[in-house]
């Protein structure tokens, strides 16, 4: 694991999005696993910052999102289809076509196994953002979620529901279901960049990294990926015990040349 403290919301952005923009350089044809949730807007405003500066192009891209709300259709101003649009697709130059995201409104069960065949035949994901919930959750894999679990239909808690209500209006419907990639499909990804700032997230960043691999605390699971890239803020890494440590690992990989650098 590979653990980057940044001073704040905005260096994270920037942070995490020279490790995507370096992926989509060396490799044009990258195929990209892409996260929803608040934090990753600030790294969609950075890539398409840098994609109009002519610093990346995503015209060989494929991108597959994470999770989507069951039943929803993807116009809703609250569909991941939306946000994904409106933060970043119709900003760059990815195609169209290449891009997927769970369709809300398909059979549920024939989406899933669609969904896991497509990343499979796109020949798996390369790099896979990742947001992190307060309780653990990647995806929307909710604690107690099975380590090896591939893409379901998934009940979220009343804890996620109720942190996701303030994106709903008062009388609109909130859906409490939604199909999510899995968690050995997330595990199966080449690369993984997760990213979470403010001390709100601190506990769940703690145990994400420095707890038990356990199924309460879906992303401690990391644990077990040889290539992980953890970027926090400072308010995210609080309550770290080995911040320091972090701290002087990347000290001594701006000190070593590339050739030696560790990637975990
Ligand atoms: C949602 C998404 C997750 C996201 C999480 C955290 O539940 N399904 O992918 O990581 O929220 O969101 P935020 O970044 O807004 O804290």
């Amino acid at each position: 694991m590979r653990v980057v403290i940044a001073d704040d919301a905005n260096a994270v952005a920037k942070a995490s999005a020279q490790i995507l923009c370096q992926q989509m350089i060396e490799q044009p044809s990258s195929v990209l696993g892409l996260a929803t949730g608040s934090t990753p807007v600030m790294l969609y405003r950075e890539l398409v910052r840098r994609y109009r500066a002519g610093l990346v192009c995503f015209s060989e891209a494929k991108s597959f999102n994470l999770d989507e709300y069951v039943g929803i259709d993807p116009k809703h101003h609250q569909s991941y289809h939306y946000f994904m649009q409106h933060h970043l697709f119709d900003h760059i130059n990815i195609d169209p076509m290449a891009i997927q995201v769970p369709q809300g409104l398909s059979d549920p069960n024939i989406e899933c196994q669609r969904y896991e065949a497509a990343i499979a035949s796109a020949g798996g994901i390369d790099l896979q953002v990742l947001g992190l919930g307060a309780n653990g959750h990647i995806g929307f894999n909710e604690p107690t979620s099975s380590l090896a679990s591939r893409t379901r239909i998934k009940t979220l808690t009343e804890a996620t529901v109720a942190a996701n209500a303030r994106f709903f209006k008062p009388q609109e419907r909130q859906p409490s279901m939604a199909l999510t990639m899995g968690i050995g499909t997330i595990m199966e990804a080449r690369h993984i960049l997760l990213l979470a700032t403010g001390e709100h997230k601190a506990e769940s960043v703690k145990a994400m990294i420095e707890g038990p691999v356990c199924a309460m605390h879906p992303a401690s699971v990391l644990q077990f990926h040889p290539t992980v890239t953890i970027v926090l803020d400072v308010g995210a890494a609080s309550l770290l015990n080995s911040q320091q440590y972090f701290y002087w690992v990347e000290k001594m990989r701006a000190e070593t040349t590339p050739e030696k650098r560790e990637n975990s």
